[in-house]
């Protein structure tokens, strides 16, 4: 028999080091899906958006804690959704969540960048905060020169972010999976598997997913630009053609 060399050796253990992280990261590329699993979803703020986006996803079969400052809401709104419904502290549902809807006012990224800090490493997280001067201070005028989805990505450190549900009505949210895929809805990341799962995610809410770039789209990715509004999926690959990173 042939003895292995040293350098057949180092490849037997880079395919075994492969087979391992494939079986084991929880998020790679549709892992959570693939499995016949659905992921768990944290709500982080559960007003009008979070509320219209963690209500639809409970019915459609995702196990979903509803959070934010005020425990007893989130109890509440929990029991009025019921099947697959849970609510935690912010805490308790960025633990929870394979994938974490952020759903709460711009300003208040950095408090909970730091206070949720090493749980929000590795997670997809689906980015619906606008940042408004007038309502969130300094950081959203620094969101609006930077760009929200970079700016996001260093609010909220190691996470892995997708920006979605930036410019359409929260209480369209709750409707458009009764008519699934008429209406686009633009995207923005830099992952390839927190997109592929989040793509996965927004066609059980509802919508046709459409990339339109890196998380740097993501300042086209609120309201007031041309990718604002309902538009169909063809519709947004028109405009978003004709915007620049
Ligand atoms: N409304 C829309 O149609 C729409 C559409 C697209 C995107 N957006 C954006 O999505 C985000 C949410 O909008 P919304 O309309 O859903 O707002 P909302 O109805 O005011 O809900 C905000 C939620 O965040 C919670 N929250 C606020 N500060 C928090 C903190 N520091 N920690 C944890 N939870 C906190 C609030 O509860 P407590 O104050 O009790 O903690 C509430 O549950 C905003 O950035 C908004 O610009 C809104």
């Amino acid at each position: 028999m042939k003895v292995p060399g040293p350098v057949e050796l180092r490849r037997r253990d880079f395919l075994k080091a492969a087979a391992v992280a494939l079986c084991t990261a929880p998020l790679a590329g549709g892992v959570v899906y693939a499995q016949g699993k659905k992921p768990k979803v944290g709500v982080i703020g559960s007003g009008k958006v979070g509320s219209a986006l963690g209500g639809v996803l409970a019915k459609k079969g995702y196990e979903v804690m509803f959070s934010s400052r005020n425990l007893d809401n989130d109890k509440k709104l929990a029991a009025e959704v019921g099947n697959n419904a849970r609510a935690g502290t912010t805490q308790e549902a960025a633990a929870f969540g394979e994938v974490l809807i952020f759903a709460v006012p711009y300003g208040a990224l950095p408090e909970l960048g730091k206070s949720l800090g090493s749980s929000l490493k590795g997670k997809v997280i689906l980015d619906a905060c606008n940042p408004f001067p007038q309502r969130d201070g300094d950081i959203a005028t620094t969101a609006r020169e930077k760009g929200a989805g970079l700016m996001s990505a260093e609010l909220l450190p190691g996470a892995r972010i997708v920006r979605a549900f930036n410019a359409v009505g929260a209480a369209r949210m709750a409707q458009a999976h009764e008519e699934p895929g008429r209406i686009g809805m633009p995207i923005a990341g830099d992952d390839k598997a927190a997109i592929d799962i989040a793509s996965r995610m927004i066609r059980d809410i509802g919508y046709e997913p459409v990339l339109v770039g890196g998380l740097a789209m993501g300042k086209y990715l609120m309201p007031g630009t041309p990718l604002a509004g309902e538009h169909t999926p063809d519709e947004i690959r028109k405009i978003a053609a004709t915007v620049q990173p």
